[in-house]
Formats: structure tokens, sequence, C-alpha cells
């Protein structure tokens, strides 16, 4: 080890990889957090420089995610779409949160949204594409097959009663811009 090594090391200083990064929110479960969700990962990653199609993509998935934990997990419909012209005269706005964590390993970014709500009974029913429990608010049960089609790798965990775990991997095409020390 080198004395610049060795001091830095007693100085309680950790090497650190410049293409790790990671970060991690909790905003309420309401509508109006869904798009700053997005935004927030499509900021974290902006500096790899992805292309358009990839920037959507992960947009959309983050979207669906979220989305999912505010009105499934959380039953926080207010600010969705309803069929007809019964929507709530009054707010209903059932406590809770979501977390939203992203990691970057060189141009790997994984994603997790978690939600401590009501969970899935049947994660495999729910995760088959039409498959929807909110048919009167506009959903179309397509939000998983989404998340499979524009992410790499698709994880769901959840327990009846105690939340939801979303895991979503995508690998971005800009490893060759990080070795460059872009
Ligand atoms: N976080 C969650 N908590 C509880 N249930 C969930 C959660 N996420 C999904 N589900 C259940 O899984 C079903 C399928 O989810 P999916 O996102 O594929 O479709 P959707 O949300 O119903 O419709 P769409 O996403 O197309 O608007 C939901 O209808 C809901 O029953
Ligand atoms: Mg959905």
């Amino acid at each position: 080890m080198t004395a610049e090594k060795q001091l830095q090391q007693n100085a309680g200083v950790v090497e650190r990889m410049p293409w790790k990064n990671e970060m991690n929110m909790e905003f309420d479960a309401v509508s109006l957090n869904e798009s700053f969700a997005r935004v927030a990962v499509a900021a974290f990653v902006a500096h790899l420089n992805p292309t358009l199609d990839e920037v959507a993509d992960i947009k959309t998935a983050v979207s669906e995610a979220v989305t999912n934990a505010i009105i499934h997990g959380y039953d926080n419909v207010y600010g969705y779409g309803k069929h007809g012209n019964s929507q709530p005269a009054y707010l209903i706005i059932h406590p809770g949160k979501v977390q939203l964590r992203c990691r970057l390993e060189k141009d790997v970014l994984q994603i997790e949204v978690e939600d401590c709500g009501k969970g899935i009974v049947d994660v495999e029913q729910a995760m088959e594409p039409l498959y929807t429990t909110k048919p009167e608010y506009d959903r179309s049960g397509m939000g998983f097959a989404f998340m499979e089609a524009f992410m790499d790798e698709l994880e769901v965990h959840s327990r009846p009663g105690q939340g939801t775990l979303v895991r979503m991997v995508k690998k971005l095409g800009t490893y060759p811009l990080i070795e460059e020390g872009n």
C-alpha cells in the first residue's frame, strides 16, 4: 500500500468507484408524485447520455410501478380517471409512502419501487397482461407487461397486508463513454 493510500485509510476515506452511484427517496402516495418520480430517475441517469428511447422506457416503467403503488397499494385513486362522472366530490387520501431506490453500476441501472400497502395475493396472476382489479378506473392491466417489455429484468415481491416491492434492471448502452471518463 502506498503512503498516500495508507493516509487516506487512516483518515477513514473510502475509495470510491466513479461509476457507482445510488439514490433513495420517499414520497407521499399521491398521483402528482408519479411525474416527479419518473423525472427524478431520468435526471439520475442523465449524465450517462442515455438515448431518448432509453429515457422513455425508464420513465414509463417508473410511472407504471409508482402508479401501482399509489392506486393499488394504498387505494389513492384521486387524480386518476374514472368512467362516467362519479369522481368523488371530496378527496380521500389514505396515508402512505412510496420508496424509490436507484442504483447505477457502470451502465446498469437498478430501480426499486416499494410500498407498504395492501399487497398482492397472487403475483403471477397480477402480472398477466390485461389482468386488472380496477377496470372502473380505466386501468387496462398492462402495467407489469410494460415494465417487463421496457426493462431487462423485472421482479415482483409482495405480501398481502404488508406491501409490494418491484425491482427492475436496465442496461444502458453507454459504458464506453464511462470508460473514457466522461
Ligand atoms: N403495488 C401494488 N399493490 C397492490 N396491488 C397491486 C400493486 N401493483 C399491482 N397490483 C395488482 O396487480 C394488477 C395488475 O397490475 P398492472 O399494473 O399490470 O395493471 P393495472 O394497474 O390494473 O392497469 P394499468 O397499469 O394498465 O393501468 C392490478 O390491477 C392490482 O390488482
Ligand atoms: Mg398498473
